[in-house]
């Protein structure tokens, strides 16, 4: 299937190496929580990590239980501020759980020190954070991180959940985009 005809640059990363790379941090995860005596929370936040955590919770050999979060950040669109509001919040509480928030992208990491920071006010067991993709040119705030999936060079990229315009999320693979998409 090609839904969006001429509109892709390049592939940046395949199906067949997304796949390949998420096996191997679900591999990670299964081995550090297969003891643990209540079911992993993942926390998805929408709207871009929701086809990585769809992959990956079905690649895991331990149980988990999804919660979903929308978080928007004030100010500009092109820059987070780092100032956050909540959009929709967890269904649960959290308090005393193994908890690991499932991320697509850290850009500028603002959006998940927030997140990070709120989580943690509700007492969490333990709290973690895997994401699939990283600018490290771009990362202005240092955050621990228990799995990075792919390190990517600062250029605009779409698909598998990222979305130009909230279009092209729905690709298998992540690549850029032609020029002509930003000019029309
Ligand atoms: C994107 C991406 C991350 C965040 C990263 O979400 O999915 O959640 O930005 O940016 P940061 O590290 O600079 O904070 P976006 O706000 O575009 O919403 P979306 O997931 O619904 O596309
Ligand atoms: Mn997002
Ligand atoms: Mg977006």
């Amino acid at each position: 299937a090609n839904p969006y005809g001429t509109d892709i640059e390049s592939v940046l990363i395949s199906e067949e190496k997304l796949k390949q790379r998420i096996a191997e941090m679900a591999k990670r995860v299964s081995e550090e929580f297969k003891d643990a005596e209540e079911d992993l929370i993942l926390v998805c936040v929408l709207k871009g990590a929701f086809y990585f955590l769809a992959d990956f919770s079905r690649m895991l050999d331990i149980p988990t239980q999804s919660e979903f979060m929308a978080v928007s950040s004030y100010g500009n669109s092109t820059s987070s501020s780092g100032v956050v509001r909540i959009l929709k919040d967890l269904d649960k509480e959290i308090e005393g759980r193994d908890v690991l928030i499932v991320e697509d992208i850290i850009d500028s990491g603002l959006t998940l020190s927030w997140l990070m920071r709120n989580l943690k006010n509700r007492n969490p067991k333990s709290l973690n954070v895997i994401t699939l993709l990283r600018k490290p040119e771009r990362l202005t705030t240092n955050i621990d991180m228990f799995d990075i999936g792919f390190d990517i060079p600062n250029e605009f990229v779409v698909g598998y959940g990222l979305d130009f315009a909230e279009r092209y999320r729905d690709l298998p693979y992540v690549g850029t985009l032609e020029p002509h998409v930003y000019s029309d």
